[in-house]
């Protein structure tokens, strides 16, 4: 894991220049040390261009990306076994912390991974094998100069396309309004792509979408919420 990460290091790799997040290498607990010394082996997928992902066709697969430290994605998995998560942090203590919850919960139905969710999506995932992709709350680098830095840009919601499978969904979460009114105007020209929003904008939050951790500070600062649901017709 360790070589790994070393290897791979998204701020290092010289591949891609413009980033949807700056590595912090903050503190692991204990906790999360030996999270990812002895659980990441039985729960962790390592990033390996050359070795793409196998999804069990009988299963609905959901991919999370930026799961941050993992309590909402733990609580989907919890309450959806009929489905098989797939959750990429690129943050080593968030995947130590949600590495931990797996176990305490004895989940049988989530796998993580540590790395660059566009490079696992472009060099890990087939096309056509996700029923649905989820994105929570991401970045919203809301300074006019760092706005190229959003994850949500038509690029890299064609390649999401490509990974969904017919009728797949992507559903994103926003606190940020300018954020949310950008990934309106993407997803709205996204070719393919159908809002699933009555109003042709946001939707409710879902029973199934628990509050994230990240949400929860917007809340106590008075944000607002946008939820937005496109599917792949
Ligand atoms: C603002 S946090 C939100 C975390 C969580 N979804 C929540 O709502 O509490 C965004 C997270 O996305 C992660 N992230 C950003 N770009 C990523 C990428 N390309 N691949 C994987 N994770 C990424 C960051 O490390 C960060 O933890």
């Amino acid at each position: 894991m360790n070589e790994q990460l070393k290897t791979n290091d998204p701020n290092t790799n010289p591949k891609r220049t413009i980033r949807s997040f700056v590595l912090r290498q903050g503190r692991l607990t204990k906790g999360q040390e030996q999270a990812l010394i002895n659980l990441w082996p039985i729960f962790g997928i390592e990033y390996n261009a050359n070795s793409p992902i196998t999804f069990d066709t009988n299963t609905p697969a959901v991919l999370e990306i930026g799961f941050g430290m993992g309590a909402s994605l733990i609580e989907m998995a919890k309450n959806a076994p009929n489905k098989n998560f797939l959750g990429i942090e690129v943050h080593k203590p968030g995947v130590g912390a949600c590495l931990m919850a797996i176990e305490e919960n004895q989940l049988s139905n989530l796998k993580v991974m540590c790395h660059d969710a566009v490079e696992v999506l472009e060099n890990m995932i087939p096309n056509h094998s996700l029923d649905k992709v989820q994105i929570f709350f991401p970045d919203p680098w809301h300074k006019a100069r760092h706005n190229k830095r959003r994850i949500i840009q038509p690029k890299f919601v064609q390649l999401i396309y490509k990974k969904l499978k017919l009728g797949g969904v992507l559903h994103l979460a926003t606190d940020w309004q300018h954020y949310a009114e950008h990934m309106l105007e993407v997803l709205t020209q996204a070719e393919g792509f159908e809002n699933l929003s009555p109003t042709g904008d946001y939707i409710p939050r879902p029973d199934d979408r628990p509050i994230t951790k990240f949400e929860k500070r917007g809340q106590n600062l008075g944000h607002g919420v946008w939820d937005l649901q496109f599917i792949k017709k």
